[in-house]
């Protein structure tokens, strides 16, 4: 894993945005997996910022979502198709028909999520997935005991991230729907480079536990460790548990290694 302690949220969402650019100055057509939650919301604006300063386009990328709420109405303010059309779509160039996102209103759910394989699949699979992690430790919505061999699938939110998320709806955990789709731990490992953020002293045992614990389904993002390309992008705060932080580079490559030699 290439670890990234940044000075500030900004440095780290511009270092995501530079690796979107660089992706899509060699190949237009790439295709993004997209994150909600507060973390990529960064990085969204800059990416925004460089499509209006005639820097970028993503007009021929395709993007997919990671997950999705079950059960919400299509017109919900909180739907993650809904949140991302809010913090992406609405900022950059790209046709809201070449975003992706799980449908949690289908009335055959486990279809619907077979048929999103299978439409990523079509597509050439993700190149540059963008993550967060939760305060659990989950990435997408693979709660802690997620198989790490997971594929995209329905599952049941834990008491902790309807707390977490209780944000977003009126304070009141209550309120966040108990099921959502998502993408599965394998899948998103099919990813050819992942870059999660994570920020503030609530991520850092998460972090830690994802960049230094053991590969274990009581930490999802462990599951991490697996992948030949992952770049996390951290502020101080987020690192302050990390056992080997001292030694974590200042810097950031949106290439493997063995391509830099
Ligand atoms: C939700 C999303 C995850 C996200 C997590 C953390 O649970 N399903 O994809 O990583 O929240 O969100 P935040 O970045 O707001 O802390």
């Amino acid at each position: 894993m290439e670890v990234v302690i940044c000075e500030s949220q900004q440095r780290a969402a511009e270092l995501a945005a530079d690796a979107i650019a660089d992706l899509v100055a060699t190949s237009p057509g790439a295709v993004l997996g997209l994150a909600t939650g507060s973390s990529p919301v960064l990085v969204y604006d800059e990416l925004g910022e460089r499509v209006s300063a005639g820097k970028l386009s993503l007009s021929e990328a395709r993007a997919f979502l990671l997950d999705e709420y079950v059960g919400l109405p299509a017109s919900h303010p909180e739907t993650y198709r809904n949140v991302i059309a809010r913090d992406f779509v609405a900022k950059v160039d790209i046709e809201p028909a070449r975003v992706s996102g799980l449908d949690g209103t289908a009335s055959d759910l486990p279809r619907a999520c077979a048929d999103y394989e299978r439409s990523m699949a079509s597509a050439g699979g993700v190149d540059l997935q963008i993550l967060g992690i939760g305060t659990d430790g989950h990435i997408a919505f693979n709660e802690p005991g997620s198989s790490l061999g997971s594929r995209t699938r329905i599952k049941t939110l834990t008491d902790q991230t309807r707390k977490d998320n209780a944000r977003f709806f009126g304070g009141d955990p209550a309120a966040v729907p108990q099921h959502c789709l998502t993408q599965g731990i394998a899948t998103i490992l099919e990813a050819r480079h992942l870059v999660l953020l994570a920020f503030g002293s609530g991520k850092a045992e998460a972090v830690r536990e994802m960049v230094e614990g053991p590969i274990s389904t009581s930490c999802p993002a462990s599951a991490l460790q697996l992948h030949p390309h992952v770049s996390v992008l951290v502020d101080e705060d987020a690192a302050a548990l990390l056992a080997r932080r001292g030694q974590y580079r200042e810097t950031f490559a949106a290439k493997p290694e063995w391509q830099r030699l």
